[in-house]
């Protein structure tokens, strides 16, 4: 399955929002990848994608958690896995939880405009009730948890029953949970987090991630038994024609 989402492009500075202070729980709207109206073209993709996990509920397999990752960094992994979220979040019907996994070099909680103080990796390395680092957002059915700050050996801990609790917490409490990824080459992590999930979508961004990048990371998903649910192309540049014939 493949969805393709074009580059968005920063108004010019006339006519560009003006960026008032961004309280914690707002996502930020001063770059269009995160604008609260997308163009319509990229909306579109991302309601596809909606679409088809809803009509998976009535198959065997229904998927309702999802690990969002590229194979390399900037791929936009992130932007893609906060759009699926927002795209399913958005209306109510559907409450969904975004989660950062990207330990290492987290950046959702930058995106959102929100505090990183407690967050995924706090929740694992703790006994903290999981509902105290659910962030609330301005769409009242999506819930974040940021990556967090405190330090941790991410090899073994999705392995351990607390990660599994707080995938069961989401389960409970959410209709979709979606996961945030580092990039799949740079280290397992991706895999490790998704690998208890229904799903995995694989971001490669247009024009530039080597092939054997992407089809090594495809490789590496599904020799650990994760399901690719679909492919996202992103960051398509819409070409102007450089030629015009004139009169
Ligand atoms: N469709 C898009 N159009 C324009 N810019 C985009 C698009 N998608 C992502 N970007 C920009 O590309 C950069 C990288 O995006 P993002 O952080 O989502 O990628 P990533 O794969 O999660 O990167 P990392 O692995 O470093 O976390 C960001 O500046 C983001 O705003
Ligand atoms: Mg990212």
């Amino acid at each position: 399955m493949n969805f393709s989402v074009h580059e968005t492009r920063a108004k010019e500075a006339d006519s560009a929002p003006e960026t008032a202070p961004n309280p914690s729980n707002v996502p930020s709207l001063d770059r269009p990848e995160y604008a609260e109206v997308l163009d319509e073209e990229i909306h579109e993709e991302y309601m596809k994608i909606k679409t088809l996990l809803l009509a998976s509920r009535n198959t065997e397999q229904p998927i309702r958690s999802l690990v969002v990752a590229g194979s390399v960094r900037g791929e936009g992994a992130s932007t893609v896995a906060i759009h699926i979220a927002r795209t399913l979040a958005v209306g109510n019907a559907f409450p969904t939880l975004l989660v950062d996994t990207d330990l290492r070099i987290p950046s959702i909680h930058k995106y959102l405009g929100l505090k990183n103080d407690i967050g995924l990796a706090e929740v694992l390395s703790s006994s903290m009730d999981f509902a105290m680092a659910i962030h609330r957002t301005r769409f009242p059915s999506l819930g974040v948890v940021t990556a967090g700050r405190h330090p941790l050996d991410v090899s073994n801990l999705p392995n351990t029953q607390r990660y599994q609790d707080f995938l069961q917490f989401a389960r409970n409490h959410f209709q979709y949970v979606i996961l945030d990824a580092a990039p799949i080459r740079e280290t397992f992590d991706a895999v490790v987090f998704g690998a208890p999930l229904d799903a995995c979508v694989l971001v490669v961004r247009a024009d530039h991630t080597p092939r054997p990048f992407v089809l090594q990371a495809r490789q590496r998903l599904i020799e650990a038994n994760l399901n690719v649910f679909g492919v996202v192309l992103n960051r398509k540049r819409k070409y102007v024609p450089n030629f015009i014939m004139r009169e």
